[in-house]
């Protein structure tokens, strides 16, 4: 399966479930100065979540490209990206932890689907505290559904409680991981006991509080869904690859930067990982700046960010030795890549160039 198909079934899946499908948003965040990005495929859906009727029901299912650079120090490792594309279900009051949660082991496992192996799939859910109680209702609709007790790792809110930011709508979640170490994983083992082993592909969040302030937490009007898949990571682990950086989705990227810098991607740990990050960083600059809201290279906000991945780049392009000005040829690859997905690459190609 290629990400492209990964996109398109999951789509189907949610569809078939009753959800209508509706168009991801731009990587600029419309009426909400809290954040620079859209960093999930619920941002654009905060209003939604938080009461107001969806034009398209309460049922919805999309593909929304992010940009999340929290954790910008880890990129060049296998997994982590600044840019990538999250698959999306909501409930807006409809369904909640019951059917959210049989869905994703549906689609997961289902021969029909993406007939992954269940025995390598483990999960967490949240453990409780002074906010709200352990959900053991998440908990026990796993075990219905087939899940051992010893693959499910009871984690704080740290790790089980998702919000959009420092208010707004949140709730516990349960997150869903794929062994990525060698042959079957040991019995018990999950994240909580073994987190190097696992991988993190899909988030199912319960959201049934608003944040107003650090002190104050309400319920919502109605309880929602929100999950998200991460596209890149779970086609990785479908083409039973080790790194994200290996599949498709990024091989033209690493391609390009091959003969540009005449270095064999593979061959030394140290330049791989500037190749990562130009590769990460370039597709990241590349959907920003390409983006139908776009933003320029600048000294503030979103376009600061710009102008620092896009310096992170040239750096590690300095570090492979390339010596002239290489990102034009990249984002090239980029928008060649990810064109059929996000039109609006090839739209505003002059921007880039
Ligand atoms: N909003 C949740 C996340 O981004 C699904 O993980």
């Amino acid at each position: 399966m290629t990400a492209n198909e990964l996109r398109s079934k999951y789509i189907a899946f949610f569809k078939s479930k009753g959800h209508a499908e509706i168009s991801g948003k731009s990587l600029i965040p419309e009426n909400d100065p809290s954040v620079l990005f859209t960093t999930a495929g619920m941002h654009p859906l905060v209003p939604y979540l938080l009461g107001e009727k969806h034009p398209a029901g309460t049922r919805l299912t999309d593909y929304q490209k992010c940009v999340r650079t929290g954790d910008i120090d880890e990129v060049g490792d296998p997994s982590h990206l600044t840019c990538f594309e999250m698959l999306g279900n909501w409930s807006l009051g409809d369904y909640f932890k019951k059917e959210s949660i049989a869905f994703s082991y549906e689609f997961l496992t289902s021969k029909d689907w993406l007939a992954l192996d269940p025995r390598k799939i483990s999960v967490t859910v949240f453990a409780g505290d002074e906010n709200a109680p352990r959900d053991e209702e998440a908990a026990s609709i796993w075990k219905e559904n087939g899940m051992p007790e010893g693959r499910i790792a009871y984690l704080p809110a740290s790790d089980n409680w998702w919000a959009a930011g420092p208010t707004g709508p949140c709730g516990p979640d349960t997150e869903i991981f794929y062994w990525v170490g060698e042959g079957l994983p040991p019995e018990n083992s999950n994240k909580g006991n073994d987190p190097e082993n696992w991988m993190e592909i899909w988030n199912n969040v319960f959201m049934q509080y608003n944040r107003i302030d650090e002190k104050t937490l309400v319920p919502l009007p109605k309880q929602n869904v929100d999950t998200g898949m991460g596209l890149e990571r779970t086609n990785c682990i479908l083409q039973g690859k080790t790194s994200v950086y290996l599949t498709e989705v990024f091989k033209p990227i690493i391609d390009t930067i091959e003969k540009l810098s005449n270095y064999t991607y593979g061959t030394d740990a140290e330049k791989d990982k500037s190749v990562r990050i130009i590769a990460d960083h370039s597709r990241s600059a590349v959907f920003i700046l390409g983006d139908q809201k776009g933003v320029s290279p600048s000294n503030v906000g979103a376009g600061y960010v710009l102008r620092r991945l896009i310096r992170r780049a040239v750096r590690h392009g300095m570090k492979l030795g390339i010596d002239r000005a290489f990102l034009a040829e990249i984002a090239e690859a980029v928008i060649d890549n990810f064109k059929c997905a996000y039109s609006e690459l090839e739209e505003n190609k002059e921007k880039l160039f």
